[in-house]
């Protein structure tokens, strides 16, 4: 018999299990977010990864499958921006045959997605979540640092919707005091009806470059209540520990949205989510300052069962649970990894 029927999946310090893997496969983005890749960070002469430097796919799938046999059964694709990834599909094909993964999902900036969601699609991707912060095209423009256009994501969410995705698709949207706040409720109000589930997000201080504060925060229950008043809500309970999200029904049926609330409710308490960054790092938090390098094992010839065990090991010694110890730490002087590299 083998060591993955006789050990049972790995928990964590606080006794928290594996269950969700998402794979950074592209520190780059075809956008300059402010709150995510400023454009005076990341101009020019930033020096992203070399080809070389990133996971192949094999790695990729030797990673997932080895996560797999822990107890994850969740994966998610995301970036930097997925969709630049050359082949994105032919990796969710192999991402799809590995037993156990009932649910492959990816996070996209939606700009390339008209032309790819129906071969992600087929290749077997069962949900994609799009960034949308604003149905204003020229905050839109700004908001992604002067690279995107409102039209190219709305034509990506068509695109996705013609895909029909099985699992569905859902919105995120980063919600910013004074830049963004006043026009949720009109992408609420777009999307009520649509079967598309939206998000809203409170802007998160992930890395050390976007000159986060905590004035431009939106507090969820703040928008919630907003949203209430005009189409009256009901809390949905989660539909799993630790879900991200919190969700809510429009009372007269038109579908649900969704909140994060990782600053003004942190979820840290059931957070069962690893992450692998492009080169092969592994991150049991989204604020890590350090990770683990697993591409040095995928390519030092160790086997599937070594790579599977060194997992085990990061997972058991994990103690993360950053949003929680938030205030009580000074929590800005850390070197936190940034988003585009980690994948939000
Ligand atoms: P679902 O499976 O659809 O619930 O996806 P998700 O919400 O877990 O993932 P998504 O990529 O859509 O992320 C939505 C927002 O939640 C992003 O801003 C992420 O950075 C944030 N997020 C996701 N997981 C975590 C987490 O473990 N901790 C914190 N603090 N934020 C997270
Ligand atoms: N705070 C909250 N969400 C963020 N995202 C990117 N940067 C931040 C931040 N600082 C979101 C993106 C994307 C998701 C993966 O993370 O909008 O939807
Ligand atoms: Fe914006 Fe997402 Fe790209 Fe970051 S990774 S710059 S949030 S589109
Ligand atoms: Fe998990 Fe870290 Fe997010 Fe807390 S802050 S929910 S431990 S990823």
């Amino acid at each position: 018999m083998t060591a993955i029927a006789t050990e049972a999946p790995p928990r964590d310090l606080h006794g928290r299990p594996l269950h969700d893997l998402r794979i950074s496969v592209m520190d780059r983005c075809n956008f300059r977010c402010p709150y995510c890749m400023p454009e005076s960070t990341y101009g020019e002469h930033y020096r992203f990864l070399d080809a070389a430097e990133r996971l192949d796919f094999d790695e990729i799938e030797r990673v997932a499958r080895a996560a797999a046999q822990l107890g994850v059964s969740k994966l998610r694709l995301t970036g930097g921006e997925p969709l630049l990834r050359a082949d994105l599909a032919e990796l969710v094909a192999r991402l799809r045959r590995i037993e156990d993964i009932d649910d492959l999902a990816m996070t996209t900036n939606g700009v390339l997605l008209a032309r790819h969601a129906r071969a992600l699609r087929e290749a077997g991707l069962d949900r994609v979540t799009i960034s949308l912060d604003t149905l204003d095209a020229d905050l839109f423009r700004r908001m992604s640092g002067g690279r995107g256009e409102l039209a190219d994501v709305l034509a990506g969410i068509d695109a996705a919707r013609a895909a029909d995705f099985p699992r569905g698709i859902k919105l995120n949207t980063v919600a910013q005091r004074g830049v963004n706040e006043r026009g949720v409720l009109d992408l609420v109000e777009r999307f009520r009806g649509s079967g598309i589930v939206t998000r809203l997000i409170e802007y998160m201080d992930v890395g050390n470059r976007n000159d986060w504060n905590r004035e431009a925060v939106v507090p969820s229950a703040e928008l919630v209540a907003a949203i209430d008043a005009r189409w009256p809500l009901d809390a949905l309970p989660p539909r799993y520990p630790g879900e991200v999200a919190s969700r809510f029904r429009f009372r007269d049926g038109q579908g649900e949205i969704g909140v994060i609330s990782s600053i003004t409710q942190p979820f840290c308490g059931d957070c069962s989510r690893a992450r692998l960054s492009s080169d092969g790092t592994l991150y049991t938090c989204l604020f890590a300052t350090r990770g683990v390098d697993l591409r040095a094992i995928l390519r030092d010839g160790s086997d599937n069962a070594a790579l599977r065990e060194r997992l085990r090991e990061v997972w058991l010694r994990r103690a993360d649970r950053y949003s929680e110890e938030r205030e009580a730490r000074n929590t800005r002087s850390r070197a936190k990894i940034e988003m585009h590299y980690i994948g939000g």
